[in-house]
């Protein structure tokens, strides 16, 4: 067994001196610590029931024997995939030789291990063997990024090393100091508020967060979510199909703009929104809007604040209609779709009106048409998702499209520079 470098010196001190004896002992340590100290409790992933006052929550597969078209659309949608059990597959990182290590500097490392016992992030110092610590959850559906926790108990603690997608590598985790090798970061409820539809708390006399009720966690951010517990719906429409005195279930379109407006802006309105307020909200509350970040931070953000900068947005403004449903269906996965999202912007924007662009003397109507969103809602790198990679000297950004909707010229100087450059050749632009 050979642990291969992938490159330059700093690796070379991580191959272990190369003793065999040294990496079998290491590993025979490795799989008794992780039998002796890790408890996998079990967490509810679907389909569980959990009581919810006078109502239940039962899962989104529950959902499927009647609303199939809108299930199998969700399942591919990443709210679905926000947070998952850890499995190989659920893990975008590889685990295989020479692509599974980080290194935080000469000395401190962590190998991604595949063991018999599970999947392991492996912590050494000096060539030694420090500590292994299991993957016991993923944290996003791995469209940008993925980061992963492990339990103590009913702790949970945050990994210090994440999944960076578009170079496919392994990171530090966004937020962390680079140059050493951190375990000790707990997830009291920040993460899950957001990226989980149930996770309760475990709390003592004075209040205090003693970690979570393992078996009350639901993975993703599914259909109960967004609608509310729907045991009650279910039971009355499997014993009565054609019952029409009330459906027992929330339905976003009876409630106001700001009720609708708020159901996505618990989770989208960057992470300065109060975790708690996430996991106490239900679509049809209305948000306490002093806790949501609004016009204070224009930027753009992980944890992206799509309301906020929606907000400043004249389109916003202007329109007192406006939702997030105005451009994006929740249950499907549009990920991509600009001329789709084009056609949104143009119910409003009629072509042939002074509504429309008014690049529209320089550049054919039929080329804007097919894509509004990178000239007025350009992709921006992200503060927050911001993550160090070992083959790289300074941070490297995720991207994200800004939601406010604006004239950018330098950004539309570039494009249109390229449109002019190709001559208009539309094969530079996405087909439908
Ligand atoms: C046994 C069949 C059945 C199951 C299972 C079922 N539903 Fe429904 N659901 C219905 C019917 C029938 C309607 C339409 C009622 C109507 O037309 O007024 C409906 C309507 C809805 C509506 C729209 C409500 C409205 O007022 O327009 C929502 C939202 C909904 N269901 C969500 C869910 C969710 C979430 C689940 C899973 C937890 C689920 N349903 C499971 C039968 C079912
Ligand atoms: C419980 C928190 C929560 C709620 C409520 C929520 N979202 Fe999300 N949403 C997330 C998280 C977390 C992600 C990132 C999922 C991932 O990739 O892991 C996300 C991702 C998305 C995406 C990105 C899809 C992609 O990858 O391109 C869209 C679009 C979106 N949400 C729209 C909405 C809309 C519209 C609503 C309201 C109807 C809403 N969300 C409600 C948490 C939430
Ligand atoms: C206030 C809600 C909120 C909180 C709290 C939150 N997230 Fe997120 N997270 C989001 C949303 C929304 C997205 C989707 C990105 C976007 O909006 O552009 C996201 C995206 C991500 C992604 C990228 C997922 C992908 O597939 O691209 C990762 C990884 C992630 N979050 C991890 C975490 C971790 C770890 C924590 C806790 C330390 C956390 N998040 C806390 C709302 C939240
Ligand atoms: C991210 C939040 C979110 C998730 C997750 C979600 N929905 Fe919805 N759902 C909505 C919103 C918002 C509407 C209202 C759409 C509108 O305004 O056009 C809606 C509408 C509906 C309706 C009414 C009919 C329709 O198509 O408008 C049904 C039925 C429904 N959802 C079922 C489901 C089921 C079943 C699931 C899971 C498989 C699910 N929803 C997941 C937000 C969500
Ligand atoms: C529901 C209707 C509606 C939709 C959908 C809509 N807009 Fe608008 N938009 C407006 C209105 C109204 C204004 C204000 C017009 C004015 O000030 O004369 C506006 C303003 C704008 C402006 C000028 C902003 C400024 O700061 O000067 C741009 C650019 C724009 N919209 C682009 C878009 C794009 C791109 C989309 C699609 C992603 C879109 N709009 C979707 C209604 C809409
Ligand atoms: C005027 C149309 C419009 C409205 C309104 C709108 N969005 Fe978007 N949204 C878009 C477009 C266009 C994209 C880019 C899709 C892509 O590049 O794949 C997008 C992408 C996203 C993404 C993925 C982020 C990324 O960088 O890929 C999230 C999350 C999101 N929207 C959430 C929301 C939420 C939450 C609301 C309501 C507060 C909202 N959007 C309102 C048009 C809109
Ligand atoms: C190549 C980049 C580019 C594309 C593609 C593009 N726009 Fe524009 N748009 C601009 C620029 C630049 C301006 C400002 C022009 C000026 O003021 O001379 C503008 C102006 C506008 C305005 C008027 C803003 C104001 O100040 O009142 C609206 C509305 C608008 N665009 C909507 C759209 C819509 C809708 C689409 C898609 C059908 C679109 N644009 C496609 C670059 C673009």
């Amino acid at each position: 067994m050979k642990f291969t470098p992938f490159s330059g010196s700093i690796l070379h001190l991580l191959s272990f001196k190369s003793s065999p004896f040294l990496i079998i002992m290491i590993v025979s340590a490795v799989i008794m610590l992780l039998q002796s100290c890790f408890f996998n409790g079990e967490v509810a992933l679907e389909n569980q029931v959990i009581q919810k006052g006078n109502n239940y929550l039962v899962g989104s597969s529950a959902c499927m024997s009647c609303h199939s078209d809108i299930y199998n659309d969700f399942i591919k949608t990443s709210h679905k995939s926000s947070t998952m059990s850890p499995s190989k597959e659920n893990i975008r990182g590889s685990f295989d030789e020479g692509k599974n290590s980080y290194l935080f500097n000469a000395y401190d490392g962590v190998l991604m291990k595949h063991l018999d016992s599970g999947l392991y992030q492996v912590n050494f110092y000096d060539s030694k063997f420090v500590k292994a610590y299991p993957f016991d959850m993923v944290i996003g559906s791995g469209t940008r990024g993925q980061s992963y926790a492990y339990w103590v108990n009913n702790q949970l603690f945050q990994l210090p090393i994440s999944y960076y997608t578009n170079e496919d590598a392994w990171s530090n985790s966004p937020g962390y100091q680079d140059g050493i090798a951190n375990f000790g970061r707990v997830i009291r409820q920040q993460c899950l508020s957001c990226h989980s539809s149930n996770a309760d708390l475990i709390t003592d006399v004075n209040h205090n967060n003693q970690g979570f009720e393992k078996s009350s966690i639901v993975y993703g951010i599914n259909c109960e979510r967004c609608h509310g517990p729907g045991g009650n719906h279910v039971d009355l429409f499997t014993q009565n199909p054609v019952y029409k005195g009330g459906n027992l279930i929330v339905n976003a379109h009876n409630l106001s703009n700001q009720q609708q407006l708020d159901a996505c802006a618990v989770c989208h309105s960057s992470n300065a929104s109060n975790p708690t307020t996430a996991s106490a909200f239900a679509t049809g509350d209305t948000l306490d809007h002093s806790q949501v970040q609004t016009n204070t931070v224009k930027k753009v953000d992980v944890h992206g604040n799509q309301y906020g900068l929606l907000l400043e947005s004249k389109c916003f403004t202007n329109v007192k209609t406006m939702t997030c449903s105005t451009c994006h269906n929740p249950h499907q996965d549009q990920a991509n779709e600009l001329v789709m999202f084009s056609q949104k912007c143009m119910e409003c924007h009629l072509p042939e009106t002074d509504k429309f662009c008014k690049m529209s003397n320089k550049i054919e109507a039929s080329v804007l048409k097919q894509n509004c969103i990178d000239c007025h809602m350009p992709n921006t790198e992200s503060q927050i998702l911001n993550v160090k990679l070992d083959t790289k000297e300074t941070n490297t950004s995720a991207v994200i499209r800004s939601h406010l909707i604006k004239v950018y010229p330098t950004k539309s100087k570039d494009i249109s520079a390229l449109f002019m450059q190709t001559k208009l050749d539309s094969s530079m632009l996405p087909t439908n």
